[in-house]
Protein backbone atom coordinates (compact mmCIF):
# COMPACT_ATOMS: atom_id res chain seq x y z
CA UNK A 1 0.00 0.00 0.00
CA UNK A 2 0.71 3.61 0.48
CA UNK A 3 0.64 4.93 -2.95
CA UNK A 4 1.34 8.42 -3.99
CA UNK A 5 -2.80 8.81 -4.98
CA UNK A 6 -5.61 6.50 -4.87
CA UNK A 7 -7.93 6.67 -7.84
CA UNK A 8 -11.41 5.23 -8.38
CA UNK A 9 -13.09 4.18 -10.85
CA UNK A 10 -17.07 3.57 -10.91
CA UNK A 11 -18.05 1.48 -13.63
CA UNK A 12 -16.52 -1.51 -15.16
CA UNK A 13 -17.45 -0.87 -18.81
CA UNK A 14 -15.91 -0.37 -22.39
CA UNK A 15 -14.56 3.46 -20.88
CA UNK A 16 -13.94 2.23 -17.07
CA UNK A 17 -11.94 -0.57 -17.26
CA UNK A 18 -9.71 -0.05 -20.17
CA UNK A 19 -9.10 3.45 -18.46
CA UNK A 20 -8.57 2.45 -15.09
CA UNK A 21 -5.81 -0.04 -16.47
CA UNK A 22 -3.87 2.62 -18.65
CA UNK A 23 -3.38 4.95 -15.78
CA UNK A 24 -2.38 1.69 -13.14
CA UNK A 25 0.07 0.53 -16.33
CA UNK A 26 1.28 3.92 -17.10
CA UNK A 27 1.61 5.08 -13.37
CA UNK A 28 2.83 2.31 -11.11
CA UNK A 29 3.03 5.01 -8.23
CA UNK A 30 -0.81 4.96 -7.66
CA UNK A 31 -3.22 2.95 -6.58
CA UNK A 32 -6.16 2.63 -9.44
CA UNK A 33 -9.31 0.59 -7.96
CA UNK A 34 -12.52 -0.04 -10.43
CA UNK A 35 -16.19 -0.76 -8.91
CA UNK A 36 -19.06 -1.99 -10.17
CA UNK A 37 -22.47 -2.98 -8.90
CA UNK A 38 -22.40 -5.79 -11.24
CA UNK A 39 -20.57 -8.66 -9.21
CA UNK A 40 -20.14 -10.66 -12.27
CA UNK A 41 -18.81 -8.14 -14.13
CA UNK A 42 -15.62 -7.77 -11.61
CA UNK A 43 -15.66 -11.13 -11.57
CA UNK A 44 -14.75 -10.98 -15.45
CA UNK A 45 -12.66 -8.38 -15.03
CA UNK A 46 -10.89 -10.59 -12.10
CA UNK A 47 -10.39 -13.71 -14.26
CA UNK A 48 -8.67 -14.92 -17.41
CA UNK A 49 -11.24 -13.66 -19.83
CA UNK A 50 -12.06 -10.17 -19.66
CA UNK A 51 -15.61 -8.77 -19.85
CA UNK A 52 -14.34 -6.36 -23.23
CA UNK A 53 -11.66 -7.44 -26.19
CA UNK A 54 -9.64 -4.67 -27.14
CA UNK A 55 -6.58 -5.96 -28.71
CA UNK A 56 -3.62 -4.60 -26.07
CA UNK A 57 -5.64 -4.86 -22.74
CA UNK A 58 -5.37 -8.66 -21.58
CA UNK A 59 -1.65 -7.55 -21.46
CA UNK A 60 -1.96 -4.07 -19.48
CA UNK A 61 -4.41 -5.82 -17.04
CA UNK A 62 -2.13 -8.75 -16.84
CA UNK A 63 0.79 -6.27 -15.93
CA UNK A 64 -1.31 -4.40 -13.28
CA UNK A 65 -4.46 -6.12 -11.69
CA UNK A 66 -3.22 -7.03 -8.31
CA UNK A 67 -0.32 -4.43 -8.02
CA UNK A 68 -1.76 -1.25 -8.22
CA UNK A 69 -4.78 -2.27 -10.48
CA UNK A 70 -7.42 -3.23 -8.15
CA UNK A 71 -11.40 -4.98 -9.34
CA UNK A 72 -13.99 -5.10 -6.51
CA UNK A 73 -17.41 -4.52 -5.72
CA UNK A 74 -17.54 -2.42 -2.44
CA UNK A 75 -18.44 0.95 -4.09
CA UNK A 76 -18.76 2.98 -0.52
CA UNK A 77 -15.22 1.82 0.49
CA UNK A 78 -13.83 2.70 -2.68
CA UNK A 79 -15.59 6.05 -2.39
CA UNK A 80 -14.19 6.53 0.86
CA UNK A 81 -10.39 4.84 0.47
CA UNK A 82 -10.19 7.13 -2.93
CA UNK A 83 -9.20 10.73 -3.13
CA UNK A 84 -9.67 11.16 -7.45
CA UNK A 85 -13.14 9.38 -8.79
CA UNK A 86 -13.50 8.73 -12.51
CA UNK A 87 -17.92 8.40 -12.83
CA UNK A 88 -17.56 5.68 -16.34
CA UNK A 89 -21.34 4.63 -15.63
CA UNK A 90 -23.18 4.68 -18.64
CA UNK A 91 -25.69 7.42 -19.91
CA UNK A 92 -28.30 5.31 -22.82
CA UNK A 93 -30.75 6.75 -24.54
CA UNK A 94 -33.91 7.31 -22.48
CA UNK A 95 -36.63 5.01 -23.11
CA UNK A 96 -39.18 6.16 -21.45
CA UNK A 97 -41.32 9.47 -20.39
CA UNK A 98 -39.84 13.17 -21.48
CA UNK A 99 -37.00 13.12 -24.16
CA UNK A 100 -37.80 9.25 -24.68
CA UNK A 101 -35.64 8.55 -27.67
CA UNK A 102 -33.36 11.61 -27.40
CA UNK A 103 -32.16 12.69 -24.08
CA UNK A 104 -30.09 10.56 -22.16
CA UNK A 105 -31.22 8.40 -18.89
CA UNK A 106 -29.73 9.25 -15.86
CA UNK A 107 -30.01 7.79 -13.38
CA UNK A 108 -26.89 5.70 -13.14
CA UNK A 109 -24.97 8.50 -12.92
CA UNK A 110 -27.57 10.57 -10.44
CA UNK A 111 -27.78 7.12 -8.02
CA UNK A 112 -23.28 7.40 -8.48
CA UNK A 113 -23.36 11.20 -7.15
CA UNK A 114 -25.31 10.04 -4.07
CA UNK A 115 -23.68 7.37 -3.66
CA UNK A 116 -20.63 9.58 -3.42
CA UNK A 117 -22.10 12.32 -1.53
CA UNK A 118 -23.26 9.40 1.13
CA UNK A 119 -19.68 8.02 1.68
CA UNK A 120 -17.73 10.31 1.42
CA UNK A 121 -15.66 11.29 4.35
CA UNK A 122 -12.95 14.02 2.90
CA UNK A 123 -12.80 16.37 -0.06
CA UNK A 124 -13.21 14.69 -3.52
CA UNK A 125 -12.37 15.60 -6.98
CA UNK A 126 -15.09 13.86 -9.29
CA UNK A 127 -14.85 13.26 -12.93
CA UNK A 128 -17.36 12.84 -15.61
CA UNK A 129 -15.63 10.69 -18.08
CA UNK A 130 -18.67 8.88 -19.48
CA UNK A 131 -20.15 11.07 -22.13
CA UNK A 132 -22.76 13.39 -20.20
CA UNK A 133 -25.34 16.01 -21.36
CA UNK A 134 -23.89 19.54 -20.94
CA UNK A 135 -24.65 20.94 -17.92
CA UNK A 136 -24.74 17.43 -16.11
CA UNK A 137 -21.50 18.92 -14.07
CA UNK A 138 -23.81 21.50 -12.56
CA UNK A 139 -26.57 18.72 -11.78
CA UNK A 140 -23.52 16.57 -9.93
CA UNK A 141 -22.48 20.03 -7.99
CA UNK A 142 -25.47 20.41 -6.54
CA UNK A 143 -25.92 16.78 -5.69
CA UNK A 144 -22.83 16.77 -4.06
CA UNK A 145 -22.96 20.08 -2.48
CA UNK A 146 -26.33 19.68 -1.01
CA UNK A 147 -25.17 18.02 2.62
CA UNK A 148 -24.38 20.35 4.99
CA UNK A 149 -20.51 19.75 5.95
CA UNK A 150 -16.57 20.60 5.23
CA UNK A 151 -16.10 18.28 2.32
CA UNK A 152 -15.43 20.31 -0.85
CA UNK A 153 -16.26 18.00 -4.10
CA UNK A 154 -14.77 19.60 -7.36
CA UNK A 155 -16.29 18.29 -10.66
CA UNK A 156 -13.88 17.75 -13.70
CA UNK A 157 -14.84 16.90 -17.19
CA UNK A 158 -12.48 14.91 -18.73
CA UNK A 159 -14.77 13.14 -21.78
CA UNK A 160 -12.83 9.82 -23.21
CA UNK A 161 -12.32 10.24 -26.72
CA UNK A 162 -10.90 6.50 -27.64
CA UNK A 163 -12.68 4.56 -30.46
CA UNK A 164 -13.72 0.84 -29.50
CA UNK A 165 -11.09 -1.69 -31.28
CA UNK A 166 -8.16 0.91 -30.77
CA UNK A 167 -8.85 1.54 -26.77
CA UNK A 168 -5.40 1.23 -25.76
CA UNK A 169 -3.44 2.88 -28.31
CA UNK A 170 -6.43 5.81 -28.35
CA UNK A 171 -5.28 6.31 -24.86
CA UNK A 172 -1.63 5.43 -25.01
CA UNK A 173 -1.18 7.67 -27.78
CA UNK A 174 -4.32 10.32 -27.77
CA UNK A 175 -4.32 13.41 -30.23
CA UNK A 176 -5.71 15.33 -26.91
CA UNK A 177 -6.16 15.26 -23.27
CA UNK A 178 -9.33 17.81 -22.29
CA UNK A 179 -9.84 18.67 -19.25
CA UNK A 180 -12.95 21.25 -18.18
CA UNK A 181 -13.13 22.86 -14.55
CA UNK A 182 -14.72 25.50 -12.94
CA UNK A 183 -13.45 28.88 -13.38
CA UNK A 184 -12.51 28.78 -9.48
CA UNK A 185 -9.54 28.48 -7.38
CA UNK A 186 -10.61 24.75 -6.63
CA UNK A 187 -11.62 24.06 -9.82
CA UNK A 188 -8.11 24.64 -10.87
CA UNK A 189 -6.44 22.91 -8.36
CA UNK A 190 -8.40 20.10 -9.13
CA UNK A 191 -7.58 20.64 -12.68
CA UNK A 192 -3.80 20.89 -12.40
CA UNK A 193 -3.80 17.49 -9.93
CA UNK A 194 -5.78 15.67 -13.03
CA UNK A 195 -3.25 17.41 -16.05
CA UNK A 196 0.07 15.97 -13.20
CA UNK A 197 -1.64 12.27 -13.60
CA UNK A 198 -2.05 12.60 -17.63
CA UNK A 199 1.51 14.05 -17.72
CA UNK A 200 3.07 10.51 -16.81
CA UNK A 201 2.66 9.25 -20.27
CA UNK A 202 0.94 12.52 -22.70
CA UNK A 203 3.08 15.08 -24.03
CA UNK A 204 2.14 18.16 -22.29
CA UNK A 205 1.02 20.20 -25.65
CA UNK A 206 -1.61 17.27 -25.74
CA UNK A 207 -3.33 18.41 -22.83
CA UNK A 208 -6.03 20.85 -23.08
CA UNK A 209 -7.88 22.88 -20.57
CA UNK A 210 -10.92 24.53 -20.95
CA UNK A 211 -14.29 25.98 -19.42
CA UNK A 212 -16.00 22.62 -18.03
CA UNK A 213 -19.10 23.64 -20.35
CA UNK A 214 -17.15 23.62 -23.48
CA UNK A 215 -15.45 20.74 -22.63
CA UNK A 216 -18.58 18.71 -21.97
CA UNK A 217 -19.96 20.16 -25.07
CA UNK A 218 -16.66 19.53 -27.11
CA UNK A 219 -16.91 15.81 -26.71
CA UNK A 220 -20.66 15.49 -28.45
CA UNK A 221 -19.51 17.70 -31.09
CA UNK A 222 -16.37 15.89 -31.91
CA UNK A 223 -18.54 12.57 -32.61
CA UNK A 224 -21.22 15.12 -34.54
CA UNK A 225 -18.27 15.97 -37.08
CA UNK A 226 -17.05 12.42 -37.50
CA UNK A 227 -20.80 10.82 -38.10
CA UNK A 228 -21.66 13.75 -40.13
CA UNK A 229 -18.78 13.16 -42.45
CA UNK A 230 -19.99 9.53 -42.73
CA UNK A 231 -23.86 10.51 -42.94
CA UNK A 232 -22.38 13.19 -46.21
CA UNK A 233 -20.69 10.32 -47.93
CA UNK A 234 -23.12 8.01 -47.47
CA UNK A 235 -25.68 10.38 -49.36
CA UNK A 236 -23.28 10.90 -51.80
CA UNK A 237 -23.11 7.09 -52.33
CA UNK A 238 -26.96 7.39 -52.75
CA UNK A 239 -25.76 9.88 -55.76
CA UNK A 240 -23.22 7.90 -57.25
CA UNK A 241 -25.59 4.54 -57.47
CA UNK A 242 -27.90 6.79 -59.86
CA UNK A 243 -25.45 8.53 -61.50
CA UNK A 244 -22.33 5.93 -62.52
CA UNK A 245 -19.86 7.70 -60.41
CA UNK A 246 -17.44 5.90 -57.72
CA UNK A 247 -18.14 7.08 -53.84
CA UNK A 248 -14.34 6.06 -53.52
CA UNK A 249 -13.21 7.87 -55.97
CA UNK A 250 -15.40 10.99 -54.98
CA UNK A 251 -14.09 10.31 -51.20
CA UNK A 252 -10.29 10.41 -52.11
CA UNK A 253 -10.97 13.09 -54.45
CA UNK A 254 -12.60 15.38 -51.88
CA UNK A 255 -10.59 14.16 -49.46
CA UNK A 256 -7.37 15.08 -50.69
CA UNK A 257 -8.14 19.15 -50.05
CA UNK A 258 -5.85 19.48 -47.25
CA UNK A 259 -9.33 21.41 -45.64
CA UNK A 260 -11.24 18.41 -45.56
CA UNK A 261 -8.69 15.63 -44.61
CA UNK A 262 -8.73 11.67 -46.05
CA UNK A 263 -10.28 9.69 -42.59
CA UNK A 264 -14.08 9.05 -41.99
CA UNK A 265 -14.68 9.01 -45.62
CA UNK A 266 -15.83 5.55 -46.20
CA UNK A 267 -19.09 4.92 -47.66
CA UNK A 268 -20.81 2.17 -45.72
CA UNK A 269 -23.67 -0.23 -44.65
CA UNK A 270 -24.03 2.93 -42.23
CA UNK A 271 -22.70 3.85 -38.74
CA UNK A 272 -23.49 2.18 -35.69
CA UNK A 273 -21.70 2.00 -31.86
CA UNK A 274 -22.60 2.95 -28.76
CA UNK A 275 -21.90 6.82 -29.07
CA UNK A 276 -22.82 8.69 -32.20
CA UNK A 277 -26.35 8.12 -32.29
CA UNK A 278 -26.81 8.92 -28.74
CA UNK A 279 -24.80 11.82 -28.64
CA UNK A 280 -26.81 13.14 -31.83
CA UNK A 281 -29.67 12.69 -30.57
CA UNK A 282 -28.59 14.15 -27.14
CA UNK A 283 -27.76 17.66 -28.79
CA UNK A 284 -31.03 17.28 -30.76
CA UNK A 285 -32.98 17.19 -27.32
CA UNK A 286 -31.01 20.26 -26.08
CA UNK A 287 -31.69 22.66 -28.90
CA UNK A 288 -34.78 21.39 -28.61
CA UNK A 289 -35.21 22.27 -25.25
CA UNK A 290 -32.93 25.19 -25.46
CA UNK A 291 -35.51 26.91 -28.47
CA UNK A 292 -32.91 26.40 -31.42
CA UNK A 293 -35.47 24.08 -33.56
CA UNK A 294 -33.81 24.52 -36.85
CA UNK A 295 -30.56 23.11 -35.49
CA UNK A 296 -32.22 20.30 -34.11
CA UNK A 297 -33.43 20.23 -37.55
CA UNK A 298 -30.01 20.00 -39.17
CA UNK A 299 -28.17 17.74 -36.61
CA UNK A 300 -31.42 15.45 -36.59
CA UNK A 301 -30.41 14.61 -40.68
CA UNK A 302 -26.91 13.06 -39.83
CA UNK A 303 -28.77 10.47 -37.96
CA UNK A 304 -31.94 10.11 -40.09
CA UNK A 305 -29.87 9.65 -43.44
CA UNK A 306 -28.05 7.27 -41.17
CA UNK A 307 -31.12 5.38 -40.76
CA UNK A 308 -32.19 5.62 -44.81
CA UNK A 309 -28.68 4.07 -45.33
CA UNK A 310 -29.35 0.92 -43.70
CA UNK A 311 -32.77 0.56 -45.40
CA UNK A 312 -31.55 1.77 -48.65
CA UNK A 313 -28.82 -1.26 -48.30
CA UNK A 314 -31.95 -3.81 -47.69
CA UNK A 315 -33.98 -1.95 -50.62
CA UNK A 316 -31.04 -2.39 -53.04
CA UNK A 317 -31.14 -6.19 -52.04
CA UNK A 318 -34.50 -7.23 -52.79
CA UNK A 319 -34.94 -5.08 -56.03
CA UNK A 320 -31.70 -7.16 -57.34
CA UNK A 321 -33.19 -10.31 -55.93
CA UNK A 322 -35.62 -9.63 -58.21
CA UNK A 323 -38.02 -8.06 -55.64
CA UNK A 324 -38.41 -11.27 -53.55
CA UNK A 325 -36.13 -12.83 -50.54
CA UNK A 326 -39.10 -14.66 -49.25
CA UNK A 327 -37.45 -18.29 -49.12
CA UNK A 328 -34.22 -17.24 -49.89
CA UNK A 329 -30.80 -17.53 -47.96
CA UNK A 330 -28.97 -14.68 -46.90
CA UNK A 331 -25.54 -14.43 -45.28
CA UNK A 332 -24.45 -12.08 -43.25
CA UNK A 333 -21.09 -11.80 -43.53
CA UNK A 334 -20.35 -9.80 -40.05
CA UNK A 335 -22.51 -8.51 -37.03
CA UNK A 336 -20.42 -6.35 -35.27
CA UNK A 337 -20.51 -2.54 -35.61
CA UNK A 338 -17.15 -2.58 -36.50
CA UNK A 339 -14.09 -4.78 -37.34
CA UNK A 340 -12.23 -5.86 -34.18
CA UNK A 341 -15.04 -5.54 -31.65
CA UNK A 342 -17.62 -7.58 -29.79
CA UNK A 343 -19.56 -5.06 -29.83
CA UNK A 344 -22.94 -5.12 -32.01
CA UNK A 345 -24.54 -1.91 -30.23
CA UNK A 346 -26.63 0.21 -33.02
CA UNK A 347 -25.29 -2.22 -35.36
CA UNK A 348 -26.50 -1.74 -39.07
CA UNK A 349 -26.69 -5.04 -39.18
CA UNK A 350 -29.64 -5.52 -36.65
CA UNK A 351 -31.59 -3.26 -38.63
CA UNK A 352 -30.64 -5.33 -41.72
CA UNK A 353 -31.99 -8.81 -40.14
CA UNK A 354 -35.01 -7.65 -38.81
CA UNK A 355 -35.64 -5.95 -42.18
CA UNK A 356 -35.00 -9.70 -44.16
CA UNK A 357 -36.73 -11.91 -41.72
CA UNK A 358 -39.56 -9.07 -42.52
CA UNK A 359 -39.47 -9.90 -46.56
CA UNK A 360 -39.09 -14.16 -45.32
CA UNK A 361 -35.70 -14.36 -45.87
CA UNK A 362 -33.60 -17.11 -44.13
CA UNK A 363 -30.39 -15.45 -42.16
CA UNK A 364 -27.13 -17.08 -41.58
CA UNK A 365 -24.91 -14.61 -39.18
CA UNK A 366 -21.14 -15.50 -39.15
CA UNK A 367 -18.64 -13.03 -37.59
CA UNK A 368 -15.34 -14.02 -35.65
CA UNK A 369 -16.46 -12.42 -32.20
CA UNK A 370 -20.21 -10.98 -32.24
CA UNK A 371 -21.80 -14.28 -32.70
CA UNK A 372 -22.98 -14.37 -28.76
CA UNK A 373 -23.62 -10.59 -28.85
CA UNK A 374 -25.30 -11.59 -32.10
CA UNK A 375 -27.91 -13.89 -30.42
CA UNK A 376 -29.27 -11.95 -27.68
CA UNK A 377 -29.83 -8.78 -29.92
CA UNK A 378 -31.71 -11.17 -32.02
CA UNK A 379 -33.47 -12.71 -29.01
CA UNK A 380 -37.35 -13.09 -30.31
CA UNK A 381 -37.59 -12.02 -33.65
CA UNK A 382 -39.78 -14.25 -36.02
CA UNK A 383 -38.63 -16.01 -38.19
CA UNK A 384 -35.40 -18.38 -39.01
CA UNK A 385 -31.76 -16.85 -38.26
CA UNK A 386 -28.85 -19.67 -37.33
CA UNK A 387 -25.33 -18.73 -36.28
CA UNK A 388 -21.91 -20.48 -38.26
CA UNK A 389 -19.17 -19.09 -37.15
CA UNK A 390 -16.95 -20.24 -40.18
CA UNK A 391 -17.98 -18.02 -42.87
CA UNK A 392 -16.99 -20.66 -45.90
CA UNK A 393 -19.52 -22.73 -44.01
CA UNK A 394 -22.00 -20.38 -43.40
CA UNK A 395 -22.67 -19.89 -47.23
CA UNK A 396 -23.90 -23.27 -47.91
CA UNK A 397 -27.04 -23.16 -49.88
CA UNK A 398 -27.00 -19.48 -49.54
CA UNK A 399 -28.03 -16.89 -52.72
CA UNK A 400 -26.60 -14.10 -51.04
CA UNK A 401 -23.75 -12.26 -49.08
CA UNK A 402 -24.28 -8.90 -47.32
CA UNK A 403 -20.90 -7.68 -45.66
CA UNK A 404 -21.75 -5.55 -42.91
CA UNK A 405 -18.65 -5.53 -40.94
CA UNK A 406 -15.28 -4.85 -42.61
CA UNK A 407 -13.59 -7.81 -40.89
CA UNK A 408 -10.18 -8.24 -42.50
CA UNK A 409 -10.53 -12.01 -42.72
CA UNK A 410 -13.14 -11.53 -45.32
CA UNK A 411 -10.86 -9.35 -47.87
CA UNK A 412 -8.39 -13.49 -48.03
CA UNK A 413 -11.37 -15.87 -48.39
CA UNK A 414 -11.68 -18.72 -51.08
CA UNK A 415 -14.60 -17.15 -53.25
CA UNK A 416 -14.23 -19.26 -55.91
CA UNK A 417 -14.92 -22.34 -53.26
CA UNK A 418 -17.90 -20.30 -51.35
CA UNK A 419 -19.23 -19.34 -55.03
CA UNK A 420 -19.24 -23.31 -55.82
CA UNK A 421 -21.23 -23.60 -52.53
CA UNK A 422 -23.90 -21.31 -53.15
CA UNK A 423 -27.48 -21.00 -55.46
CA UNK A 424 -27.06 -19.33 -58.57
CA UNK A 425 -27.04 -17.15 -59.13
CA UNK A 426 -25.61 -15.68 -56.35
CA UNK A 427 -24.83 -12.07 -55.00
CA UNK A 428 -22.72 -10.42 -53.16
CA UNK A 429 -23.99 -6.98 -51.81
CA UNK A 430 -20.75 -4.98 -50.00
CA UNK A 431 -21.59 -2.90 -47.36
CA UNK A 432 -18.51 -2.16 -46.48
CA UNK A 433 -16.76 -1.99 -50.08
CA UNK A 434 -13.53 -4.30 -48.82
CA UNK A 435 -13.71 -6.96 -51.48
CA UNK A 436 -11.97 -7.06 -54.82
CA UNK A 437 -15.19 -6.71 -56.73
CA UNK A 438 -13.83 -7.29 -60.05
CA UNK A 439 -12.26 -10.81 -59.34
CA UNK A 440 -15.85 -11.77 -57.47
CA UNK A 441 -17.43 -10.87 -60.54
CA UNK A 442 -15.19 -13.17 -62.73
CA UNK A 443 -15.87 -15.93 -60.34
CA UNK A 444 -19.07 -15.62 -61.06
CA UNK A 445 -20.94 -13.52 -58.69
CA UNK A 446 -23.78 -10.53 -59.22
CA UNK A 447 -21.34 -7.95 -57.29
CA UNK A 448 -23.59 -4.99 -56.01
CA UNK A 449 -20.77 -2.49 -53.69
CA UNK A 450 -21.94 0.68 -51.97
CA UNK A 451 -22.04 4.05 -54.06
CA UNK A 452 -20.49 2.14 -57.45
CA UNK A 453 -22.15 0.67 -60.07
CA UNK A 454 -23.02 -2.76 -59.74
CA UNK A 455 -21.26 -6.10 -61.69
CA UNK A 456 -23.78 -7.98 -62.97
CA UNK A 457 -23.96 -11.02 -65.47
CA UNK A 458 -27.68 -10.14 -66.22
CA UNK A 459 -28.13 -9.15 -70.00
C1 LIG B 1 -16.60 6.79 -31.76
C2 LIG B 1 -15.55 7.90 -31.85
O1 LIG B 1 -14.64 7.63 -32.91
C3 LIG B 1 -14.82 8.05 -30.52
O2 LIG B 1 -13.90 9.12 -30.58
C4 LIG B 1 -15.85 8.31 -29.44
O3 LIG B 1 -15.21 8.42 -28.19
C5 LIG B 1 -16.87 7.20 -29.41
O4 LIG B 1 -17.48 7.05 -30.68
P1 LIG B 1 -16.57 4.13 -31.91
O5 LIG B 1 -18.04 4.17 -31.74
O6 LIG B 1 -15.80 3.15 -31.12
O7 LIG B 1 -15.92 5.56 -31.57
O8 LIG B 1 -16.29 3.80 -33.45
P2 LIG B 1 -15.75 4.55 -34.76
O9 LIG B 1 -14.49 3.92 -35.17
O10 LIG B 1 -15.77 6.00 -34.62
O11 LIG B 1 -16.85 4.09 -35.83
C6 LIG B 1 -18.23 4.41 -35.69
C7 LIG B 1 -19.04 3.82 -36.83
O12 LIG B 1 -18.80 4.51 -38.05
C8 LIG B 1 -18.73 2.35 -37.12
O13 LIG B 1 -19.93 1.66 -37.37
C9 LIG B 1 -17.87 2.41 -38.36
O14 LIG B 1 -17.90 1.24 -39.10
C10 LIG B 1 -18.51 3.60 -39.09
N1 LIG B 1 -17.62 4.27 -40.06
C11 LIG B 1 -16.46 4.83 -39.65
C12 LIG B 1 -18.01 4.39 -41.40
O15 LIG B 1 -19.08 3.91 -41.79
N2 LIG B 1 -17.20 5.05 -42.26
C13 LIG B 1 -16.02 5.63 -41.89
O16 LIG B 1 -15.34 6.22 -42.74
C14 LIG B 1 -15.63 5.50 -40.54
Amino acid sequence: MGFEKNILCIGAGFVGGPTAAMIAYKCPQYGVTVVDISKERIKQWNSETLPVYEPGLDEIVKATRGRNLFFKTDIAKGIRDNEIIYVCVNTPTKTFGAGAGLAADLQFWENTARDIREHARSSKIVIEKSTFPVKTALAMERILNSRASKIQFDVLSNPEFLAEGTAVRDMEYPDRVLIGSRDTEGGYRARDILVEIYANWVPRQKILTSNIWSSELSKLAANLFLAQRISTINAMSAICERTEADVSEVAKIVGMDGRIGARFLNASIGFGGSCFKKDILNLVYLCQHEGLPEVADYLQGVVRINEYQKERFVMNMLEAMFNTLAGKKVCLFGFAFKADTSDTRESPAIHVVRRLLEERAEVVVTDPRALDNAKIDLKGLAGRVSYVKDPCKAVKGCQAIAVVTEWDLYRGLDYKKIYGQMIKPAFIFDGRNILDHKRCFEIGFNVYPVGKPGLTHFK
